[in-house]
């Protein structure tokens, strides 16, 4: 315990030096270009205007952030905004959903709410955009993008530069495997044979996405979200074994998912790929980091863990983990965008981390 706690000190030093290194540089983007295919955790308005439950587009989300409510699941910046600044993007990368004209160039976010690697994830709440679709949607920012820079081998040139981060699973996992009352998944596959399902559909999604010009890719793996206070309260209703089962099930998604980062980087060896370790990362003591609530929300939650709207969210929002009862605030995105950046711990990317992965 004692050498945890001096782990840690170590890391908060380290954060601080980096957030200071960052203050100082403002020069073009690392990247040119930085697309991101993802669900709730990286939405940033893309289901405003859905038929769905799955979207923040009310207050009190985005309390905290510059533009106020946006469509943004926490209360200020996601991980990949806070990305998309360590890379030196002095804007948040555009949504699909509302980009126009040259907004494309620094590249697109196309992460959807609910969506899955699975089309049929997260149907329950209400429309989305799967993986699937958000493949064609990249399509189209791709003939928006050679009309823009003239041809398509200058555009290929672009895009083998930009950094790809696609991060998805959770809600193949909350809302289908662990909704036996809405999917049939958890009585047709063992977690073992769920994993590989999936790992192998999301194999061809990334090679469609090598063979669309991508060439630096970002693949995190699933954090622990049998922990999330929506797991423990609704899913579980207070069930420790519960709680151990969802995130052991969670397991060979992630191990596959490593292996798989191995084998792409040996088949495709003109591209890179790197795992980002959510679960290694989220596995120190939080307290450390200055987090004192860690099991409940800081907004009044729905049902479905979403913020109640217009409910008045905990005062302190630096010391809670957990925004509204499924995803985290800007306080811990802060630490998993910079760690996933520069890692602190050899465990927290695989085989490398952003800033190596693209320089
Ligand atoms: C708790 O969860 C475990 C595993 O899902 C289950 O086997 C057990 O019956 C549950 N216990 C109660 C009291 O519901
Ligand atoms: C992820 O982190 C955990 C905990 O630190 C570690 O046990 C595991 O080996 C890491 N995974 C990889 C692929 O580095
Ligand atoms: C906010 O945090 C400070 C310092 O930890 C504490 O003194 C204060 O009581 C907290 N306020 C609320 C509303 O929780």
């Amino acid at each position: 315990m004692a050498y945890k706690i001096k782990v840690w000190c170590l890391l908060l030093v380290l954060l601080k030096l980096v957030s200071n290194l960052q203050n100082c540089a403002h020069a073009a983007p690392q990247v040119p270009c930085f697309f991101i295919f993802g669900d709730s955790l990286a939405d940033s308005g893309n289901n405003n205007n859905l038929a769905t439950a799955a979207k923040a587009n009310y207050r009190p989300y985005g309390i905290d952030f510059p533009d106020g409510t946006t469509g943004r699941f926490t209360n200020g910046r996601t991980v990949v905004d806070i990305i998309g600044e360590l890379l030196g993007f002095n804007q948040f990368i555009p949504p699909f959903a509302t980009a126009r004209g040259r907004d494309i160039l620094v590249g697109v976010n196309y992460a959807s709410g609910a969506a899955g690697i699975r089309d049929e994830s997260g149907r329950q709440l209400g429309d989305r955009i799967s993986l699937n679709e958000q493949l064609l949607n990249h399509v189209t920012t791709l003939s928006r993008l050679t009309q823009l820079l003239g041809t398509k081998q200058a555009a290929a040139n672009y895009l083998n530069k930009c950094l790809y981060y696609v991060s998805l699973g959770s809600n193949d996992y909350l809302n289908n495997y662990f909704m036996p009352s809405e999917y049939i998944t958890s009585r047709l596959y063992t977690p073992d044979q769920y994993a590989k399902v999936l790992i192998d559909r999301y194999s061809l999604q990334i090679k469609l996405l090598y063979h669309l010009g991508a060439r630096k890719i970002a693949l995190p793996g699933l954090g622990p979200i049998g922990s999330i206070p929506y797991s423990f309260s609704t899913l579980c209703r207070n069930n420790l074994s519960c709680v151990t089962n969802i995130n052991n099930a969670l397991l060979p998604f992630n191990d596959r998912l490593v292996s798989l980062v191995d084998q792409l980087n040996r088949e495709l060896n003109d591209a890179r790929f790197i795992y980002l370790n959510s679960t290694g990362m989220s596995s120190g003591d939080p307290s450390v980091l200055g987090f004192r609530v860690t099991n409940v929300g800081c907004c009044p939650a729905r049902s479905d863990g979403q913020c109640i709207q217009d409910s008045t969210p905990c005062q302190n929002r630096t010391e809670y983990v957990f925004w509204d009862a499924i995803h985290p605030t800007e306080a811990l995105n802060q630490f998993t965008a910079r760690r996933s950046y520069n890692a602190f711990l050899p465990s927290d990317a695989y085989p490398t981390d952003i800033s190596h992965l693209i320089s």
